[in-house]
Protein backbone atom coordinates (compact mmCIF):
# COMPACT_ATOMS: atom_id res chain seq x y z
CA UNK A 1 0.00 0.00 0.00
CA UNK A 2 3.04 1.83 0.13
CA UNK A 3 3.68 2.55 -3.69
CA UNK A 4 5.49 -0.71 -4.21
CA UNK A 5 4.75 -3.07 -7.42
CA UNK A 6 3.46 -5.84 -5.48
CA UNK A 7 -0.37 -5.45 -3.41
CA UNK A 8 -2.04 -7.99 -1.03
CA UNK A 9 -5.50 -8.47 -2.79
CA UNK A 10 -8.81 -10.05 -1.54
CA UNK A 11 -9.31 -13.60 -3.13
CA UNK A 12 -12.15 -14.56 -0.99
CA UNK A 13 -14.63 -13.79 1.82
CA UNK A 14 -16.52 -16.18 4.58
CA UNK A 15 -18.27 -15.40 7.61
CA UNK A 16 -19.97 -16.70 10.24
CA UNK A 17 -22.34 -16.12 13.69
CA UNK A 18 -23.47 -18.81 16.29
CA UNK A 19 -27.07 -19.54 15.71
CA UNK A 20 -28.16 -17.78 19.38
CA UNK A 21 -30.31 -15.00 18.46
CA UNK A 22 -31.47 -12.47 21.46
CA UNK A 23 -34.18 -9.62 20.31
CA UNK A 24 -34.90 -6.16 21.65
CA UNK A 25 -38.18 -7.61 22.92
CA UNK A 26 -35.80 -10.10 24.99
CA UNK A 27 -33.78 -7.88 26.37
CA UNK A 28 -36.46 -5.87 27.66
CA UNK A 29 -37.88 -9.01 29.37
CA UNK A 30 -34.69 -8.43 31.94
CA UNK A 31 -33.56 -4.90 31.56
CA UNK A 32 -35.74 -1.68 31.64
CA UNK A 33 -35.69 -1.54 27.77
CA UNK A 34 -37.65 -1.57 24.73
CA UNK A 35 -37.27 -2.68 21.50
CA UNK A 36 -38.86 1.01 20.21
CA UNK A 37 -36.03 2.45 21.86
CA UNK A 38 -33.02 0.05 20.74
CA UNK A 39 -34.43 0.81 17.27
CA UNK A 40 -35.06 4.12 17.55
CA UNK A 41 -31.22 4.87 18.96
CA UNK A 42 -29.34 2.44 17.49
CA UNK A 43 -31.13 0.30 14.50
CA UNK A 44 -30.58 -2.53 15.86
CA UNK A 45 -32.89 -5.26 16.00
CA UNK A 46 -31.21 -8.64 17.34
CA UNK A 47 -27.88 -9.81 17.79
CA UNK A 48 -26.73 -13.05 18.03
CA UNK A 49 -25.01 -14.52 21.15
CA UNK A 50 -22.43 -17.24 21.67
CA UNK A 51 -23.70 -20.65 23.32
CA UNK A 52 -22.31 -21.35 27.23
CA UNK A 53 -18.46 -22.98 26.53
CA UNK A 54 -17.91 -21.24 22.91
CA UNK A 55 -15.20 -18.63 21.83
CA UNK A 56 -13.92 -15.99 19.85
CA UNK A 57 -11.69 -18.70 18.56
CA UNK A 58 -14.32 -20.78 17.94
CA UNK A 59 -16.28 -18.35 15.66
CA UNK A 60 -12.60 -17.38 13.85
CA UNK A 61 -12.14 -21.17 13.14
CA UNK A 62 -15.41 -21.30 11.45
CA UNK A 63 -15.45 -18.17 9.26
CA UNK A 64 -11.66 -18.49 8.87
CA UNK A 65 -12.59 -22.44 6.78
CA UNK A 66 -15.16 -20.39 4.98
CA UNK A 67 -12.84 -17.83 3.77
CA UNK A 68 -10.45 -20.36 2.38
CA UNK A 69 -12.90 -22.14 0.77
CA UNK A 70 -14.30 -18.70 -1.09
CA UNK A 71 -10.33 -18.04 -2.45
CA UNK A 72 -10.56 -22.41 -3.39
CA UNK A 73 -7.61 -23.10 -1.33
CA UNK A 74 -6.37 -24.84 2.38
CA UNK A 75 -3.38 -22.71 3.02
CA UNK A 76 -1.95 -19.27 4.07
CA UNK A 77 1.52 -18.10 4.86
CA UNK A 78 -0.03 -16.33 7.58
CA UNK A 79 -2.72 -16.08 9.75
CA UNK A 80 -3.88 -12.73 11.97
CA UNK A 81 -7.09 -12.71 14.57
CA UNK A 82 -8.22 -9.06 15.13
CA UNK A 83 -10.08 -9.79 18.91
CA UNK A 84 -10.28 -7.94 21.84
CA UNK A 85 -12.15 -10.79 23.43
CA UNK A 86 -9.47 -14.07 23.09
CA UNK A 87 -10.13 -16.89 24.08
CA UNK A 88 -7.72 -16.97 26.81
CA UNK A 89 -5.49 -13.61 28.26
CA UNK A 90 -2.36 -15.53 27.53
CA UNK A 91 -1.62 -16.55 25.07
CA UNK A 92 -2.56 -15.15 21.97
CA UNK A 93 -5.71 -16.79 19.52
CA UNK A 94 -4.40 -17.07 16.43
CA UNK A 95 -1.97 -20.01 16.76
CA UNK A 96 -4.60 -22.48 17.98
CA UNK A 97 -7.06 -21.09 15.58
CA UNK A 98 -4.58 -21.41 12.63
CA UNK A 99 -3.73 -25.32 14.17
CA UNK A 100 -7.70 -26.07 14.06
CA UNK A 101 -7.30 -25.16 10.40
CA UNK A 102 -5.03 -27.65 10.08
CA UNK A 103 -2.64 -24.63 9.35
CA UNK A 104 0.48 -25.92 12.18
CA UNK A 105 3.58 -24.45 11.75
CA UNK A 106 2.70 -20.80 10.05
CA UNK A 107 3.08 -17.28 11.52
CA UNK A 108 -0.25 -16.81 13.64
CA UNK A 109 -0.83 -13.49 16.14
CA UNK A 110 -3.22 -11.64 17.23
CA UNK A 111 -4.19 -7.77 16.83
CA UNK A 112 -6.15 -5.93 19.52
CA UNK A 113 -7.84 -2.68 17.85
CA UNK A 114 -11.08 -3.28 19.40
CA UNK A 115 -13.53 -2.43 16.88
CA UNK A 116 -10.78 -1.22 14.11
CA UNK A 117 -9.14 -4.27 14.80
CA UNK A 118 -9.62 -5.57 10.94
CA UNK A 119 -8.51 -2.66 9.22
CA UNK A 120 -5.33 -2.85 11.37
CA UNK A 121 -5.17 -6.69 10.71
CA UNK A 122 -5.34 -5.96 6.99
CA UNK A 123 -3.20 -3.07 7.08
CA UNK A 124 -0.19 -5.20 8.68
CA UNK A 125 -1.21 -8.64 6.85
CA UNK A 126 -0.80 -5.98 3.22
CA UNK A 127 2.77 -5.37 4.57
CA UNK A 128 3.35 -8.48 4.99
CA UNK A 129 2.69 -9.61 1.28
CA UNK A 130 4.02 -6.58 -0.11
CA UNK A 131 7.09 -6.74 1.45
CA UNK A 132 7.10 -10.26 -0.17
CA UNK A 133 7.17 -12.27 3.32
CA UNK A 134 4.20 -13.80 2.59
CA UNK A 135 2.29 -14.95 -0.71
CA UNK A 136 -0.84 -15.18 1.30
CA UNK A 137 -2.59 -14.43 4.50
CA UNK A 138 -5.88 -15.14 6.29
CA UNK A 139 -7.13 -12.06 7.96
CA UNK A 140 -9.92 -12.97 10.68
CA UNK A 141 -12.39 -10.44 12.92
CA UNK A 142 -13.85 -12.20 15.84
CA UNK A 143 -15.31 -11.21 18.77
CA UNK A 144 -17.93 -12.33 21.57
CA UNK A 145 -18.85 -9.10 23.26
CA UNK A 146 -21.25 -10.98 24.75
CA UNK A 147 -18.95 -12.75 27.31
CA UNK A 148 -17.91 -9.13 28.62
CA UNK A 149 -20.78 -7.28 28.88
CA UNK A 150 -22.47 -6.23 32.60
CA UNK A 151 -25.53 -7.91 32.89
CA UNK A 152 -27.14 -4.93 34.40
CA UNK A 153 -25.87 -2.62 31.70
CA UNK A 154 -28.61 -2.01 29.64
CA UNK A 155 -26.56 0.26 26.93
CA UNK A 156 -23.96 -1.48 26.19
CA UNK A 157 -26.61 -5.32 26.17
CA UNK A 158 -28.44 -3.56 23.43
CA UNK A 159 -25.70 -2.78 21.16
CA UNK A 160 -22.98 -5.64 20.90
CA UNK A 161 -23.28 -9.13 19.30
CA UNK A 162 -20.58 -11.92 18.70
CA UNK A 163 -19.59 -13.02 15.30
CA UNK A 164 -16.45 -13.86 12.93
CA UNK A 165 -15.65 -12.39 9.32
CA UNK A 166 -12.28 -13.44 7.26
CA UNK A 167 -10.88 -12.79 4.16
CA UNK A 168 -7.65 -14.33 2.46
CA UNK A 169 -5.35 -12.07 0.73
CA UNK A 170 -3.09 -12.89 -1.85
CA UNK A 171 0.43 -11.28 -3.62
CA UNK A 172 -1.10 -9.21 -6.51
CA UNK A 173 -0.63 -6.00 -8.87
CA UNK A 174 -1.66 -3.27 -7.51
CA UNK A 175 -3.83 -2.79 -10.55
CA UNK A 176 -6.11 -5.52 -10.19
CA UNK A 177 -9.63 -5.41 -8.20
CA UNK A 178 -9.27 -6.45 -4.68
CA UNK A 179 -5.93 -4.60 -4.31
CA UNK A 180 -6.12 -3.33 -0.91
CA UNK A 181 -4.32 0.46 -1.27
CA UNK A 182 -4.94 4.15 0.44
CA UNK A 183 -3.96 2.43 3.83
CA UNK A 184 -5.00 5.05 6.75
CA UNK A 185 -4.32 4.26 10.38
CA UNK A 186 -4.82 6.31 13.77
CA UNK A 187 -5.49 6.90 17.23
CA UNK A 188 -5.68 8.99 20.65
CA UNK A 189 -4.81 7.25 23.74
CA UNK A 190 -5.56 10.50 25.52
CA UNK A 191 -9.15 9.12 24.72
CA UNK A 192 -8.39 5.45 26.03
CA UNK A 193 -11.15 5.45 28.97
CA UNK A 194 -13.83 6.24 27.15
CA UNK A 195 -14.00 2.57 26.09
CA UNK A 196 -12.36 -0.06 28.38
CA UNK A 197 -12.32 -3.13 30.55
CA UNK A 198 -10.49 -1.52 33.24
CA UNK A 199 -9.82 -4.41 35.44
CA UNK A 200 -8.17 -7.36 34.48
CA UNK A 201 -4.65 -6.17 32.97
CA UNK A 202 -1.16 -5.96 34.46
CA UNK A 203 -2.56 -2.06 36.02
CA UNK A 204 -5.42 -3.33 38.36
CA UNK A 205 -3.59 -7.36 38.47
CA UNK A 206 -0.06 -5.32 40.10
CA UNK A 207 -2.19 -3.89 42.85
CA UNK A 208 -2.55 -7.21 44.14
CA UNK A 209 -6.07 -6.61 45.38
CA UNK A 210 -8.97 -8.31 43.92
CA UNK A 211 -11.45 -6.21 41.40
CA UNK A 212 -14.41 -4.30 41.99
CA UNK A 213 -17.04 -6.60 39.74
CA UNK A 214 -18.02 -3.38 37.71
CA UNK A 215 -14.45 -3.24 36.67
CA UNK A 216 -14.28 -6.70 35.04
CA UNK A 217 -17.03 -5.68 32.27
CA UNK A 218 -16.60 -3.47 29.29
CA UNK A 219 -17.90 0.17 29.62
CA UNK A 220 -18.76 3.04 27.51
CA UNK A 221 -19.06 6.36 27.41
CA UNK A 222 -21.80 6.24 24.43
CA UNK A 223 -22.18 9.99 24.14
CA UNK A 224 -18.37 11.00 23.68
CA UNK A 225 -17.34 7.77 21.73
CA UNK A 226 -20.58 8.60 19.52
CA UNK A 227 -19.39 12.10 18.62
CA UNK A 228 -15.74 10.84 17.98
CA UNK A 229 -16.94 7.97 16.45
CA UNK A 230 -18.64 10.45 13.73
CA UNK A 231 -15.33 12.57 13.67
CA UNK A 232 -12.59 10.15 12.51
CA UNK A 233 -14.59 7.43 10.50
CA UNK A 234 -15.24 10.77 8.79
CA UNK A 235 -11.94 12.34 8.28
CA UNK A 236 -10.12 9.02 7.71
CA UNK A 237 -12.71 8.02 4.86
CA UNK A 238 -11.93 10.79 3.50
CA UNK A 239 -8.46 10.76 3.96
CA UNK A 240 -8.09 7.08 2.20
CA UNK A 241 -10.20 8.52 -0.80
CA UNK A 242 -7.16 11.84 -1.32
CA UNK A 243 -4.63 9.07 -0.91
CA UNK A 244 -6.39 6.94 -3.77
CA UNK A 245 -7.28 10.57 -5.88
CA UNK A 246 -10.70 9.17 -5.89
CA UNK A 247 -13.54 12.61 -5.01
CA UNK A 248 -15.99 11.04 -2.65
CA UNK A 249 -18.91 11.64 -5.31
CA UNK A 250 -16.76 8.54 -7.08
CA UNK A 251 -16.71 6.24 -4.21
CA UNK A 252 -19.81 3.39 -5.10
CA UNK A 253 -19.31 2.60 -1.44
CA UNK A 254 -18.55 2.88 2.08
CA UNK A 255 -18.39 -0.22 4.29
CA UNK A 256 -17.74 0.97 7.80
CA UNK A 257 -17.47 -0.42 10.73
CA UNK A 258 -21.31 -0.86 11.97
CA UNK A 259 -21.59 0.72 15.50
CA UNK A 260 -25.04 2.48 15.36
CA UNK A 261 -27.04 3.62 12.15
CA UNK A 262 -27.16 7.62 13.37
CA UNK A 263 -23.47 7.13 13.53
CA UNK A 264 -23.53 6.02 9.77
CA UNK A 265 -26.06 8.31 8.75
CA UNK A 266 -24.46 11.07 10.51
CA UNK A 267 -21.28 10.26 8.59
CA UNK A 268 -23.04 10.08 5.02
CA UNK A 269 -24.00 13.54 5.46
CA UNK A 270 -20.43 15.11 6.36
CA UNK A 271 -18.92 13.21 3.61
CA UNK A 272 -21.93 14.26 1.05
CA UNK A 273 -22.64 10.58 -0.19
CA UNK A 274 -26.02 9.69 -0.02
CA UNK A 275 -27.17 6.92 2.84
CA UNK A 276 -28.14 3.87 -0.06
CA UNK A 277 -24.03 4.02 -0.71
CA UNK A 278 -23.45 2.61 2.97
CA UNK A 279 -24.20 -0.84 3.11
CA UNK A 280 -25.91 -1.61 6.46
CA UNK A 281 -26.65 -5.22 8.51
CA UNK A 282 -26.79 -3.41 11.99
CA UNK A 283 -30.63 -4.53 12.49
CA UNK A 284 -29.60 -7.91 12.59
CA UNK A 285 -26.09 -9.06 13.79
CA UNK A 286 -25.70 -4.87 16.12
CA UNK A 287 -22.25 -4.03 17.00
CA UNK A 288 -19.54 -7.32 16.23
CA UNK A 289 -16.65 -5.11 17.30
CA UNK A 290 -13.96 -7.01 15.09
CA UNK A 291 -16.03 -9.12 12.79
CA UNK A 292 -18.31 -5.98 11.43
CA UNK A 293 -16.85 -4.70 8.36
CA UNK A 294 -16.51 -8.51 6.94
CA UNK A 295 -19.88 -9.55 8.36
CA UNK A 296 -20.88 -5.99 6.47
CA UNK A 297 -19.13 -7.30 3.73
CA UNK A 298 -20.60 -10.59 3.22
CA UNK A 299 -23.91 -9.52 3.44
CA UNK A 300 -23.71 -6.50 0.64
CA UNK A 301 -22.12 -9.03 -1.79
CA UNK A 302 -24.33 -11.58 -0.95
CA UNK A 303 -27.45 -9.33 -2.21
CA UNK A 304 -26.06 -7.57 -4.68
CA UNK A 305 -25.60 -4.41 -3.80
CA UNK A 306 -21.65 -4.66 -3.37
CA UNK A 307 -20.50 -5.39 -7.23
CA UNK A 308 -17.02 -6.27 -8.49
CA UNK A 309 -15.61 -3.27 -10.17
CA UNK A 310 -17.28 -0.65 -7.41
CA UNK A 311 -14.73 1.65 -5.66
CA UNK A 312 -14.85 0.74 -1.97
CA UNK A 313 -13.72 2.48 1.13
CA UNK A 314 -13.38 0.31 4.30
CA UNK A 315 -13.88 2.47 7.66
CA UNK A 316 -13.55 1.27 11.36
CA UNK A 317 -13.98 3.26 14.84
CA UNK A 318 -12.85 1.87 18.07
CA UNK A 319 -11.02 1.30 21.32
CA UNK A 320 -7.95 3.29 21.87
CA UNK A 321 -9.35 4.93 20.61
CA UNK A 322 -8.11 4.24 17.61
CA UNK A 323 -9.88 4.76 13.57
CA UNK A 324 -8.46 3.60 9.62
CA UNK A 325 -9.67 3.12 6.24
CA UNK A 326 -8.46 1.43 3.47
CA UNK A 327 -9.75 1.46 -0.14
CA UNK A 328 -10.30 -1.30 -2.75
CA UNK A 329 -12.07 -1.93 -6.17
CA UNK A 330 -14.35 -4.69 -5.40
CA UNK A 331 -13.68 -7.97 -6.59
CA UNK A 332 -15.64 -10.66 -8.49
CA UNK A 333 -15.52 -13.06 -5.00
CA UNK A 334 -18.63 -15.62 -3.70
CA UNK A 335 -19.38 -15.33 -0.45
CA UNK A 336 -18.50 -18.51 1.93
N1 LIG B 1 -32.90 1.40 26.69
C1 LIG B 1 -33.48 2.47 27.27
N2 LIG B 1 -32.78 3.53 27.69
C2 LIG B 1 -31.44 3.50 27.53
C3 LIG B 1 -30.78 2.42 26.94
C4 LIG B 1 -31.57 1.33 26.52
N3 LIG B 1 -31.04 0.23 25.94
N4 LIG B 1 -29.46 2.68 26.90
C5 LIG B 1 -29.28 3.89 27.45
N5 LIG B 1 -30.50 4.38 27.85
C6 LIG B 1 -30.78 5.64 28.52
C7 LIG B 1 -29.66 6.10 29.40
O1 LIG B 1 -29.68 5.43 30.66
C8 LIG B 1 -29.96 7.57 29.52
O2 LIG B 1 -30.95 7.73 30.49
P1 LIG B 1 -30.91 8.98 31.48
O3 LIG B 1 -31.06 10.19 30.60
O4 LIG B 1 -32.07 8.73 32.37
O5 LIG B 1 -29.58 8.93 32.18
C9 LIG B 1 -30.57 7.92 28.16
O6 LIG B 1 -30.95 6.67 27.56
C10 LIG B 1 -29.60 8.60 27.24
O7 LIG B 1 -28.35 7.92 27.31
P2 LIG B 1 -27.21 8.14 26.28
O8 LIG B 1 -26.05 7.25 26.57
O9 LIG B 1 -26.95 9.61 26.18
O10 LIG B 1 -28.00 7.62 24.99
P3 LIG B 1 -27.60 7.71 23.50
O11 LIG B 1 -28.73 8.27 22.74
O12 LIG B 1 -26.26 8.32 23.32
O13 LIG B 1 -27.51 6.16 23.08
C11 LIG B 1 -25.81 4.53 22.73
C12 LIG B 1 -26.65 5.27 23.76
C13 LIG B 1 -24.85 3.59 23.44
C14 LIG B 1 -26.74 3.72 21.86
C15 LIG B 1 -25.06 5.57 21.88
O14 LIG B 1 -24.43 6.49 22.72
C16 LIG B 1 -24.06 4.99 20.96
O15 LIG B 1 -24.39 4.28 20.04
N6 LIG B 1 -22.78 5.34 21.15
C17 LIG B 1 -21.71 4.89 20.32
C18 LIG B 1 -21.53 3.43 20.49
C19 LIG B 1 -20.39 2.92 19.75
O16 LIG B 1 -20.15 3.33 18.66
N7 LIG B 1 -19.67 2.02 20.39
C20 LIG B 1 -18.64 1.27 19.85
C21 LIG B 1 -17.50 2.05 19.45
S1 LIG B 1 -16.82 1.28 18.16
Amino acid sequence: MSGTDRAAVVAGLGVWVPPGVVTNDALAQQLDTSDEWIRSRTGIGRRHIIAPGESSGDLAVEAGRRALKSAGTDHADVVVVATSTPDRPCPATAPEVASRLGLTGVGAFDVGAVCTGFVYALGVSAGLIESGFASTALVIGADTFSTILNPSDRATRAVFGDGAGAVVLRGGAPSEHGALKGLHLGSDGTRSRLIEVAAGGSRQRSTGLPPDEADTYFTMEGRAVFAEAVRHMTASVQETADRLGWATADIDKVVLHQANARILAAIAERIGVGSERFPSNIDRVGNTVAASIPLVLADANSSGELQAGQKVVLGGFGGGLSWGSVGLVWPDISTC
